[in-house]
C-alpha cells in the first residue's frame, strides 16, 4: 500500500464517522488555500457592486466555515427563520461559499425561468455526476446535448413500456417480500432500497441486466452509489479515497457489463421493446447514434437518479401510513373498489383511479421531498426584486421549504391528502409545491416514479397491515444528502389470506 492509498483510507474512515458538520469542517481545510484566492476575488467583486443592492446577508461571527453548522444540523428551520427575519431572498456563507436561497414561488421563478448560462447546473452537480454516470453525459456535456439526452431517455418512459412494468414491479415486490413472513419488525428503508434496485433495473435496464443483478452487482452499484455523499461534494476529487477509489474501479466494472449487453443487443436480429432499445436506436438531432458509452452512462443515470428519490419517498409514505391505520384502511379498501374484492393482478390502468393512494404520495413528496435543494452557480448578475445575485454565489430552491410555507399552505405540517380535494391555497403559485423541480432541469422520472411507488405499494398494501413500532415516527436523518428516515423500522402483519393472489 502506498503512503497515498494509506492516508486516503485515514481520511475516509474519518469522513464516514463524521457528520455532514464535521465534513464541512473538513472540507473548511482542504480549501482553505482556494478561499483565501477566491476571497480577494469576492473582495473586488463586491467592491464593484456596492451601488447594486445585494439580497441580504445573514452575518456569522465564525470565518470561513459561516453557518455551515447550524444549516448542517438543521436545515429547513435554517431556512425558515432566515425567510422570516429577511424575507424570501436571502444570502449566507458555508466554507467560503455565498449560497442565495430564493425560497417561496415567486423568488423561486428566477431559478425555473432562467437560462443555464446564466444560472448553470454542471458547475455545482458535475463534480459529483461525472465520476459515477463517466464523460459525455449530463452534467458533463453542455446542457443542450444532455437536453437532447433527457429527450431520448423520455421517449423510453412510456405509456407502452409502463403497462408491461406495472407487472414486473408486482412481481419483483412480492418475490422480495417472502423473506418478511407473516409478521415482525424490519427496516422498511432498507427493504424497500433492495427492492426498488431490483424493479428499475429491470424496468429501466432490461431483463438481460436485471438477470445479471447479484450481490457482487448490487455491490458495485452499492460503490457507485458511494460517490453521492457531502464528501464527494465537498472534497477535491484527486484525494486518494478509498470510497473515490471503489467508484471509479465500480464504475469501469459496471460499463463492461453494460457494453457486453449492448453489443449483444446490436447483434441480434430480433429487437427488444424497452427502454435500452429505445436508446439504441436513438440519434441527436444531427443525426449521430448514441455510442456505447453514452448509453452505459445514460443506464447508470437512469438508475441511480431514481434510486435514492424513490426509496426515500415510498419509505415515508409507509410511516405515514402506519401512523394513520384509518387512512390506511381507506386505502386498502381502495385497493377493492378499484381492482376487484379479490385482488386480481394490478393494471396500469387501476393506477389512475387509485386516487386516494395518488394523494397520499403527492401529500408525502410535500412533507418529504427528497431532494431538499436545487441548486444553480450564478453566472451573470440576476435580478430578483429589488435586489442582484452577483456571479459566483450558489442559487438555491428548496422545494421542502416551498412545500410548507405558511404564507401558502393550510395547516402546513399535517399529513392530509384529502387536501388536494378543495380549493387549496398553493395552487395559485406555480412553484410552491415542486418536488419535481421545474423548467429546463426538470426531472423526467416523475411517471415512472408514480407506476413504480404506487404498485410497490398497492401490493404491499394488499400483502400486510403496517403499524408504528411503540408509535415511534422516524426523525429525518439530516446527514445524507437525501433526507432519509432514521431508525425506520415498521411493524406489519400479514393480512388474512383469501384476499392474496
Ligand atoms: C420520487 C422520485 C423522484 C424525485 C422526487 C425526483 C426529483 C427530481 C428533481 C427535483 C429534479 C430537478 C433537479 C434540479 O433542477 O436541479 C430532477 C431531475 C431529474 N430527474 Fe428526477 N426525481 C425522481 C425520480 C427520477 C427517476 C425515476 C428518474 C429516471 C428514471 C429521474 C431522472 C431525472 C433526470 C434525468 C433529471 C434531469 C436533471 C437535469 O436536467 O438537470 N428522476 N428529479
Amino acid at each position: 500500500m502506498t503512503i497515498l492509498e494509506v492516508s486516503g483510507q485515514l481520511i475516509e474512515s474519518t469522513v464516514q464517522k463524521m457528520s455532514l458538520t464535521s465534513v464541512l469542517l473538513a472540507a473548511s481545510v482542504v480549501t482553505l488555500t482556494l478561499a483565501y484566492l477566491s476571497r480577494a476575488l469576492f473582495g473586488q467583486q463586491q467592491q464593484r457592486s456596492r451601488h447594486q443592492k445585494l439580497p441580504p446577508h445573514i452575518p456569522s461571527s465564525v470565518p470561513f466555515l459561516g453557518h455551515a453548522v447550524a444549516f448542517g444540523k438543521s436545515p429547513i428551520e435554517f431556512l425558515e427563520q432566515a425567510y422570516e427575519k429577511y424575507g424570501p431572498v436571502v444570502s449566507f456563507t458555508m466554507v467560503g461559499k455565498t449560497f442565495t436561497y430564493l425560497l417561496g414561488s415567486e423568488a423561486a421563478a428566477l431559478m425555473f425561468n432562467s437560462k443555464n448560462d446564466d444560472l448553470n447546473a454542471e458547475d455545482v452537480y458535475a463534480r459529483l455526476t461525472t465520476p459515477v454516470f463517466g464523460k459525455g453525459v449530463a452534467y458533463d456535456v453542455p446542457n443542450a446535448l444532455f437536453l437532447e439526452q433527457k429527450k431520448m431517455l423520455k421517449t423510453g418512459l412510456n405509456i407502452a413500456h409502463f403497462k408491461g412494468h406495472v407487472q414486473i414491479i408486482e412481481e419483483e415486490t412480492k418475490e422480495y417480500f417472502k423473506r418478511w413472513g407473516d409478521r415482525g419488525e424490519r427496516n422498511l428503508f432498507d427493504a424497500l432500497s433492495e427492492l426498488i434496485i431490483l424493479t428499475a433495473s429491470r424496468c429501466l435496464h432490461g431483463c438481460e441486466i436485471r438477470g445479471m443483478l447479484d450481490e457482487r452487482v448490487a455491490q458495485l452499484y452499492a460503490d457507485l452509489d458511494g460517490g453521492f455523499t457531502h464528501a464527494a461534494w465537498l472534497l477535491p476529487g484527486w484525494l486518494p479515497l478509498p470510497s473515490f477509489r471503489r467508484r471509479d474501479q465500480a464504475h469501469l466494472e459496471i460499463k463492461k457489463i453494460f457494453y457486453n449487453v449492448i453489443k449483444k443487443r446490436r447483434e441480434a436480429t430480433e429487437k427488444n421493446d424497452d427502454i435500452l432499445q429505445t436508446l439504441i436506436d436513438a440519434t441527436y438531432k444531427d443525426g449521430r447514434p448514441l455510442n456505447d458509452d453514452e448509453i452505459a452512462g445514460m443506464l447508470i443515470g437512469l438508475l441511480l437518479a431514481g434510486q435514492h428519490t424513490s426509496s426515500t419517498t415510498s419509505s415515508w409514505m409507509g410511516f405515514f401510513l402506519a401512523r394513520d391505520r384509518a387512512l390506511q384502511e381507506r386505502c386498502y379498501s381502495e385497493q377493492k373498489t378499484v381492482c376487484g374484492e379479490d385482488l386480481p393482478p394490478l393494471q396500469y390502468d387501476q393506477l389512475k383511479d387509485l386516487s386516494l393512494l395518488d394523494r397520499c404520495l403527492k401529500e408525502t413528496l410535500r412533507l418529504r421531498p427528497p431532494i431538499m435543494t436545487m441548486m444553480r452557480m450564478a453566472k451573470t448578475p440576476q435580478k430578483v426584486g429589488d435586489y442582484i445575485i452577483p456571479p459566483g454565489h450558489q442559487v438555491c430552491v428548496s422545494p421542502t421549504v416551498n412545500h410548507r410555507l405558511q404564507d401558502t399552505w393550510d395547516e402546513r405540517l399535517e399529513f392530509n391528502p384529502d387536501r388536494y380535494l378543495h380549493d387549496n391555497p398553493a395552487a395559485g403559485e406555480k412553484f410552491a409545491y415542486i418536488p419535481f423541480g421545474a423548467g429546463r432541469h426538470r426531472c423526467i422520472g416523475e411517471n415512472f416514479a408514480y407506476v413504480q411507488i404506487k404498485t410497490i405499494w398497492s401490493t404491499l398494501l394488499r400483502l400486510y397491515d403496517f403499524e408504528l413500532v411503540d408509535g415511534h415516527f422516524p426523525p429525518v436523518n439530516y446527514t445524507t444528502m437525501i433526507h432519509t428516515p432514521h431508525n425506520p423500522v415498521i411493524r406489519y402483519t400479514r393480512r388474512t389470506t383469501q384476499t392474496q393472489k
